[in-house]
């Protein structure tokens, strides 16, 4: 062999026996993209904590990589949210997105992840369309569809005899798809939703649609509304007099996280979410006990999403060997993975969105006490997704 190409070949060799290590000793980039501001920045700070967490449960690696991290305050504003993201793939070479919180700023992030084909992991938004007309290979959501905790409490209202309701929530994809399932379960079952209030986005000036609440004397009123918007509703609601006449349905956002600022005006509301205090399974025991140690705080929801992105994230990356590049390997092995979350064992449905327990819960004191399941394994329908 001549010396030139005898070079060229162990050259070849050395690369192509190289790169995967060399991938292996590379830090795996995930970029953030989280309110860290806002009526929605308790959310983003759980979030955070869960995936860190978790994380540190696996020392440090996830599918033998060490993790990076660059965070951007996307300040749940929709309007900068492909800026953001595009600022993170391409200016800080991300490997992996995890975010938001927000429906509208998430829906931005799918467009562009499912354009550059970059991981998502989304970590709370519901938004239907992320795991319908929008879904794609490289985008999966540890958290829920906006419809599915709606959907429960459609079914719970009907049951427990409600024959009118009236809706109220943020004028948003996240309220629409949530009153929006309430309305299908609820109609379905004989009820009426006979009114719905809106007001925009993160707006807390409920006063005069309490008035029209009052007004209406419905049987039960359903609403969305979470972090701190939330907390000021359900005071509103209680100083307007209306705790004690009508009863209050929520999506379960409207008491989690936020029972210590909203005190005695929670007691005794009835939610319906993915996950509760009290659910006494092994996993979420041992989750209490690491997130207590780490931040001497009890997590909620929020916190429970964050920690389970970090799960799925480990599950598609120990397929890939690290490599963030094999998407379908990655696809592959969370689809087929039964993630040991503390809300229960779930799996993630053709649409990349969970197939859960939707829990019936009801404060008392600080706790969002499960008092049952509403309904049994719910996926979102995934309407108009094709793979
Ligand atoms: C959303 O915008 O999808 C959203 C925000 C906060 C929540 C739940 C859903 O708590």
């Amino acid at each position: 062999m001549k010396r030139r190409t005898l070079l060229a070949a162990v050259a070849a060799a050395v690369a192509a026996a190289a790169l995967p290590a060399a991938a292996q000793s590379q830090k795996l980039k995930v970029g953030f993209m989280l309110p860290y501001s806002g009526t929605y920045a308790a959310l983003g700070d759980a979030i955070e904590k869960g995936f860190r967490l978790y994380v540190a449960e696996q020392g440090g690696k996830l599918g033998g990589r060490e993790l990076e991290y660059v965070k951007v305050d996307d300040e749940s504003d929709p309007a900068k949210a492909t800026d953001n993201v595009n600022k993170l793939i391409k200016r800080d070479n991300v490997d992996v997105l995890v975010g938001t919180v927000h429906s509208g700023v998430a829906m931005a992030m799918a467009k562009v992840a499912k354009d550059n084909g970059t991981l998502l992991i989304i970590p709370n938004a519901g938004a239907v369309a992320v795991t319908g007309p929008m879904c794609a290979q490289n985008i999966f959501r540890s958290s829920f569809s906006n419809w599915q905790p709606g959907y429960a409490m459609g079914e719970v209202a009907a049951k427990r005899g409600a024959k009118k309701v009236v809706t109220i929530t943020w004028k948003y994809a996240a309220g629409d798809e949530s009153v929006g399932g309430f309305k299908e379960a609820f109609e379905k079952a004989g009820g009426q939703v006979v009114k719905e209030l809106s007001l925009p986005f993160p707006n807390v000036e409920f006063q005069p649609l309490l008035t029209e609440i009052a007004a209406a004397k419905p049987d039960a009123v359903y609403t969305f509304f979470a972090g701190g918007g939330a907390v000021k509703f359900v005071k509103d609601y209680a100083a307007a007099g209306l705790k004690k006449t009508i009863p209050l349905y929520g999506a379960g956002f409207l008491t989690d996280g936020t029972l210590e600022a909203q005190g005695a005006d929670a007691d005794g509301l009835l939610t319906t979410l993915h996950y509760g205090d009290g659910l006494d399974n092994p996993k979420d025991r041992a989750f209490r006990a690491g997130y207590h140690k780490a931040y001497n705080a009890v997590p909620d929801v929020y916190a429970v999403q964050g920690y389970d992105a970090a799960q799925m994230l480990a599950i598609g990356l120990n397929a890939a060997k690290g490599d963030v590049t094999r998407m379908a390997d990655i696809a592959r092995a969370i689809e087929a993975a039964k993630i040991d979350s503390p809300r229960g064992a779930f799996t993630i449905g053709a649409s990349h969105n969970p197939v859960q327990d939707m829990y019936l819960r009801q404060v008392v004191g600080k706790d969002n006490k499960v008092i049952g399941v509403a309904t049994k394994a719910l996926a979102d329908p995934g309407r108009g997704c094709k793979m």
